[in-house]
């Protein structure tokens, strides 16, 4: 397995590529969770100025719990999934009651946090702290499975543990939040879903799908 190759490469290209975007200048849980909270089912173009609308009207976390639900789903407006506005009330309102308004400080705490799974924990966990939680979604799948030419179906338990398991073994352990927001940015701007440019990708040459011409059928998805 060419892996430190492979977390090198992609922590080179990087610094090189990334998008400056707001959320990515804090270290702050609350300003992190929400921006995660605000791009689960949201590209980032859409979410960007319901991002600076939230921090905004509510910059502390006892802000928004002490805000009437309406104006959060007033603010939520358009953005769909209304279930992740009530849960960011409901979450707000539960750490300001519970632990004065200390948000939970691991991956394990984060985890019981309404409307937070295991890619938004990580998220959090590592960009806020630094814990080396490797973060697995749509991006990470697709970028995983070509370079390593992994044919395990994504959709199947034992395919999202496998890709779990290797992404938590590429994580840098001394810079998990970067690896993480470069895994990401580079499944989001690099390795694209459809027709990515091979040509001027600097991990093409060790890249399993690229050599192999599977670049059009990784990741597998078997349809339910
Ligand atoms: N999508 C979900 N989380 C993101 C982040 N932190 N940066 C960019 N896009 C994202």
């Amino acid at each position: 397995l060419n892996s430190s190759n492979f977390t090198e490469k992609l922590l080179r290209w990087y610094p090189l590529h990334r998008r400056d975007l707001p959320w990515r200048a804090s270290r702050d849980p609350y300003i992190i969770w929400l921006s995660e909270i605000i791009l689960q089912q949201t590209r980032v173009a859409q979410g960007l100025p319901y991002f600076h609308a939230f921090v905004s009207r509510f910059p502390r976390i006892e802000d928004l719990a002490a805000a009437p639900e309406e104006e959060i789903l007033r603010t939520w407006q358009g953005l769909g999934y209304y279930s992740r506005a009530r849960n960011l009330h409901a979450c707000a309102r539960e750490i300001v009651r519970e632990r004065g308004g200390k948000f939970p400080e691991n991956y394990q705490s984060l985890l019981n946090l309404k409307g937070v799974g295991p890619y938004t924990a990580a998220a959090i966990a590592s960009f806020a702290y630094k814990e080396p939680v490797a973060v697995v979604d749509g991006n990470v799948y697709r970028v995983l499975a070509r370079y390593f030419g992994i044919s395990a179906d994504i959709a199947s338990h034992a395919g999202k543990k496998e890709f779990q398991a290797l992404a938590d073994k590429l994580i840098s352990s001394e810079r998990p939040d970067e690896y993480n927001q470069a895994i990401m940015e580079f499944g989001a701007l690099q390795c694209v879903p459809t027709n990515p440019d091979c040509g001027n990708c600097p991990l093409s040459p060790d890249c399993q799908a690229k050599n192999r011409e599977l670049v059009g059928s990784l990741p597998h998805k078997e349809k339910k």
